[in-house]
């Protein structure tokens, strides 16, 4: 596929779950993860060397507002920007009511409606793989970060996670249950999801929700990013390895095995003031 089709797919899948994507995602919306995530991000805005009162956040690629919620919560006025208008509806709906949102339909190439140096906190979680050139978006999040501000990337996979070192398989064989009746039953009587495996013969690459990098021999390069931000004069802040909680899993094993691997990573940076 071409990156212009690549992003029409993408804009018209998210068009389509956006209603049902908080309960799609048990892994995002799950206590553990979302306590994680709300600590990191105070730690992202405490970063920032801005004075605004109130910080101007944005969330790039928002969803139905994940980030969105916490980044308001903490008292930024925030600017959720997506290529799908089912979500942008869904923000409007849920967060005008507290005077600190807005929405912004963006391209999925750049920034290009944004000027530079416009917020205290650029943020995203769970994009980049979505995007086909994803170091050029990261490039025109830096552009539009503050001097001073802070740009905070969470939620994508490292190396480990396709090189499977020994902890890791041992996680996940036991933390996940042998036999999953749940989703067994889901995946019978979604009748949508036969076309999905149609396509899928047709096209070993194809992803229901329009996941691109996610290959052994395609996905995130998080040194690739580093490397970038540094380049673009941005420090790096916090550099941190988590083993994602999702809801299938076992708590205990979670618990016993959350520090021995991690297999997505949350970068903080911030730019030369
Ligand atoms: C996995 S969801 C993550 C949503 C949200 N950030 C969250 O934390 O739940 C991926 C999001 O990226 C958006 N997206 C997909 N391709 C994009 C692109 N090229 N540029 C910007 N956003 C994109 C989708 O519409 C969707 O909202």
């Amino acid at each position: 596929m071409q990156s212009d089709e690549q992003i029409q797919f993408n804009k018209d899948v998210n068009d389509q779950v956006s209603k049902q994507y908080d309960q799609l995602h048990g892994e995002i919306f799950n206590a553990i993860e979302q306590e994680r995530l709300k600590k990191t991000l105070r730690t992202a805005i405490k970063a920032a060397k801005t004075d605004a009162k109130p910080p101007k956040a944005l969330d790039y690629g928002s969803g139905s507002g994940n980030l969105t919620r916490h980044l308001i919560e903490l008292g930024l006025e925030t600017l959720s920007a997506d290529i799908s208008e089912g979500f942008l509806a869904l923000i409007q709906r849920n967060f005008s009511q507290t005077g600190l949102s807005k929405v912004l339909k963006i391209n999925g190439k750049d920034l290009s409606n944004v000027p530079s140096n416009e917020f205290d906190l650029v943020a995203t979680y769970s994009v980049l793989h979505h995007v086909p050139d994803y170091l050029s978006i990261v490039k025109e999040m830096a552009r539009v970060v503050k001097p001073g501000g802070v740009m905070y990337i969470d939620h994508e996979v490292i190396e480990s996670y396709y090189q499977r070192p020994k902890e890791y398989v041992e996680f996940l064989q036991k933390a996940r249950p042998a036999v999953n009746f749940k989703r067994y039953l889901r995946l019978l009587l979604d009748v949508k999801g036969y076309i999905h495996i149609v396509r899928r013969l047709m096209n070993p690459r194809y992803k229901r929700e329009g996941d691109i990098h996610v290959w052994p021999d395609d996905h995130i390069e998080w040194d690739r990013i580093e490397q970038l931000l540094t380049s673009e004069g941005f420090e790096i802040i916090l550099k941190e390895d988590y083993l994602l909680y999702k809801n299938e899993y076992d708590l205990n094993i979670y618990n016993e095995y959350k520090n021995k691997c991690a297999d997505e990573r949350v970068l903080i940076a911030r730019k030369q003031g």
